[in-house]
């Protein structure tokens, strides 16, 4: 994958547009990611590849109860680092790749896994101050 301006911040979803335990697929330069919220807000992104067979992440569903994704292919679970889940364990190492994300406000930024050149522009979180989405 080649990113566009590396270093870049890139707007990439608003909260309200995720719902809660529910895949969000995203595209950036190119590459599909797989977003989540769980019901206390908390926001988990992959890229939206199995490691397992390359099956799109954001066709499967979310587990409340462990917090994980699970492959729509083979039932395989994946939590927010990309770790595999099963028979009640976790694996030590993740499986998946995760997108670094930064939330702030409402706003979900990623610089694409490259290193930060630029700062997260404040304006959007100024202009959505006073705003209802
Ligand atoms: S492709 Fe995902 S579990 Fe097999």
């Amino acid at each position: 994958m080649i990113s566009i301006l590396p270093g870049a911040p890139w707007l990439i979803a608003h909260r309200s547009m995720l719902g809660v335990n529910r895949p969000n697929k995203v595209t950036l330069n190119g590459q599909d990611y797989v977003l989540w919220q769980n019901n206390r807000g908390e926001i988990f992104a992959l890229e939206n590849i199995c490691p397992h067979m390359q099956a799109p992440l954001s066709n499967g569903w979310i587990c409340r109860e462990r917090n994980t994704i699970t492959c729509p292919f083979h039932a395989l679970e994946f939590d927010g680092e990309g770790k595999l889940h099963r028979e009640g364990k976790q694996d030590p190492q993740p499986l998946a790749r995760t997108l670094k994300i930064t939330t702030i406000g409402e706003c979900i930024w990623t610089y694409g896994n490259c290193e930060p050149r630029l700062p997260i522009p404040d304006a959007i979180a100024k202009l959505l101050q006073n705003m209802t989405l």
